[in-house]
Parts: structure tokens; sequence; C-alpha cells
């Protein structure tokens, strides 16, 4: 079935491309963009979902975390847990887990740290520098890339599983204000 929306002229090439793999890219002017950024996904986010966060240090991946964990509820601080590897937010439908695993030695200490209870349907996983913990870290349903661009940040989402689809669309719509 054609819905009216496919029936209308395509943005462009690159537009399309977008469409098919369901990537979203955005030009993040300033800090404040970025955190309304991760407002918007993080309203969009149910619980359950697995989201990496890549790019080089001083990118935006902590900034776009507190903007998630804003639309949540937590007004407070956020920092990137360096040291401790993970942050709980307790929220009363869900935990948002925040990683960073800048400093993680082996990705075997994962195992350590019991890193399977962190991942069900009542907890958001947001994970900087999945790298480190390749091969013991579930598959993302979204991915992030935040890179530097002039003195702003260009940021690519891209929906890795279906869940990680459904969540994207929920963005897409929202900032088109529906
Ligand atoms: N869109 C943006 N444009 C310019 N500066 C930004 C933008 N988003 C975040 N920043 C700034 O970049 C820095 C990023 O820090 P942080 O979020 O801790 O990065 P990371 O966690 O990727 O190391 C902060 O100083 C923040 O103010
Ligand atoms: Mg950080």
């Amino acid at each position: 079935m054609v819905s009216s929306d496919d029936a209308k002229p395509l943005e462009s090439a690159a537009g399309l491309v977008a469409e098919l793999t369901m990537e979203l890219v955005v030009e993040l002017a300033d800090e404040q963009a970025t955190v309304e950024f991760g407002q918007h996904l993080g309203k969009c986010l149910q619980g359950g979902e697995v989201v990496t966060l890549d790019g080089p240090l001083g990118a935006g991946k902590t900034t776009l975390c507190r903007g998630v964990l804003l639309a949540w509820g937590h007004q407070g601080a956020v920092k990137s847990p360096t040291y401790t590897l993970v942050e709980p937010y307790v929220f009363a439908e869900c935990t948002v887990y925040h990683f960073d695993l800048y400093r993680l030695g082996h990705p075997e200490e994962l195992e350590f740290m019991g890193i399977r209870d962190y991942f069900d349907n009542h907890s958001v996983a947001l994970i900087e520098w999945p790298e480190r913990g390749e091969g013991w870290l579930p598959s993302a349903d979204l991915s992030v890339e935040i890179l530097l661009k002039d003195c702003g940040r260009r940021l690519c989402v891209r929906a890795e599983t279906a869940k990680g689809r459904q969540v994207l669309e929920r963005v897409r719509l929202q900032r088109k204000g529906g």
C-alpha cells in the first residue's frame, strides 16, 4: 500500500538511503541542541533498549545521555562513570544504566561485573566506548555516532534492530511535531 507520505517527492537521494537503512542524521549547533536531541530520544525509549554511543573524547556522548536522563526525570548532574564503569539511574518504570567503558582493562571484566544482569525489559543501557567491551555486550538496538563538525556536532543514529527502528520512527515523528 502506498501511503500519502510515500507519494510525496523524496527530499533527496541521500534522504532515501537514510530512510531504507533507518538512519537519522542531525546537526547539533551547540550543547543545548545535543541535550534537546537526547530528550527527544529519551522520550521515545520504552525500556529494554541498548544504545551505544561512539565518538571521540569530548564529542558529546555524556551530554546526550544527560538529555536522555532529563527526559526520564533526572534533573541533576550526569558525569561519565569513567572509574566505576556504570552509573544506575532508577526511575519508577525503568532503570537507565549509563556505562562508560573507556577505562575497561579487558572486555572479560564485564563478566565479573555481572554484565548480563543489567539488560532486561525494564532497563535502558546507554553505553559509551562500547568497542572496549566487544564480545561481552548485547548487540545494540540503536547506535549513535557523534562527530565534531565546525563548532558544533553531527550526530548519526542508526537502528540496528526492529526495536531500534520503532524508537527511531517515534523520534522522527516527534521531531516533525507529530
Ligand atoms: N552540539 C555541540 N556543539 C558544541 N559543543 C558541544 C555540543 N554538544 C556537546 N558539546 C560540548 O562538548 C563537550 C562534550 O563533553 P562530553 O559530553 O563529556 O563528551 P564525551 O562524553 O563524548 O567525552 C562539552 O563541553 C559540551 O559542552
Ligand atoms: Mg563521556
